[in-house]
């Protein structure tokens, strides 16, 4: 199994409002397809929310608790605006031939302070089986403490990722830069040493950032490639098990 995260920096213009990419959204479909067409078939795909999710929750500041009626509205808003952009993504890939099923994450998580807590993996898995791509993304889910909360995409990941053969996180850059450079492996022992060049993000992200992105990998005990989304063909070489532009993140 692998798993496969296309980042809401690309799918969408982070820095405007629930706008969507939608010729980035083509290309990777279409990348999608061929994959799908040389026969793997054992992709699970997450997606971030981008500007559909991470701007409405810094607006009505519910990142530390929904629990006023302004509040669950706001969280129900977030919600069905994460649930647009994986419609648009459904529909693309749809459109190059690849079985998509959006698997929504409130109904399979519950978290606590924002940590996944419970996770219903086996329908992920099932719905993999079955012969269909299923996508889940980074959205509002139940949380036993806060009502509801952020669950990124990069924590689906992690937590997925504990079975997954291989992981690739597509994001908008061309891995993990220091100095210019693209870093070619960071791994739990010399992070440490790259973390002065990790910052949060150009744009608003209330999970991290690239920082949060490999702290969760790391923390979840998971290896993974960071490449860049806006480049298909690299994604596309990294999930046919070919070398591509990436930082190599080793647990
Ligand atoms: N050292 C670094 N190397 C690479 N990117 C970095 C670094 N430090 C900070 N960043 C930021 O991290 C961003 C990528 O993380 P971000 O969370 O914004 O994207 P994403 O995960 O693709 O989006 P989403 O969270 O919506 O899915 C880059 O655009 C960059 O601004
Ligand atoms: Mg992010």
């Amino acid at each position: 199994m692998q798993i496969l995260k296309l980042g809401g920096s690309v799918l969408t213009d982070k820095n405007r409002p629930q706008t969507a990419n939608p010729e980035a959204i083509r290309l990777l479909a279409q990348m999608l397809g061929r994959v799908w067409k040389s026969g793997v078939h054992d992709i699970i795909l997450v997606h971030g929310a981008g500007s559909f999710g991470h701007a409405l929750v810094l607006e009505h500041n519910i990142d530390n608790g929904v629990r006023t009626d302004g509040q669950k509205l706001a969280a129900a808003k977030t919600h069905a605006a994460c649930a647009k952009l994986t419609s648009l993504l459904v529909e693309a890939l749809l459109a190059e031939g690849v079985p998509a099923i959006s698997l929504p994450p409130a109904l399979l998580i519950t978290q606590t302070n924002k940590r996944i807590v419970k996770f219903d993996e086996k329908k992920v898995l099932a719905c993999l089986s079955m012969g269909y791509l299923p996508i889940l993304r980074g959205d509002m889910v139940p949380d036993t403490a806060l009502g509801m909360s952020v669950c990124s995409g990069d924590q689906i990941v992690a937590r997925l990722g504990k079975k997954a053969e291989r992981i690739v996180l597509g994001t908008n850059v061309d891995g993990v830069m220091a100095e210019g450079k693209v870093v070619p492996l960071i791994t739990s022992q010399n992070f440490a040493k790259y973390e002065k060049h990790l910052s949060i993000s150009s744009s608003p992200d209330v999970t991290g950032g690239m920082a949060g992105k490999i702290k969760e990998l790391l923390a979840g005990k998971v290896s993974a490639y960071v490449a860049n989304a806006h480049h298909p063909e690299r994604l596309e070489a990294l999930l046919q098990g070919k070398k591509a532009l990436c930082t190599q993140i080793e647990w």
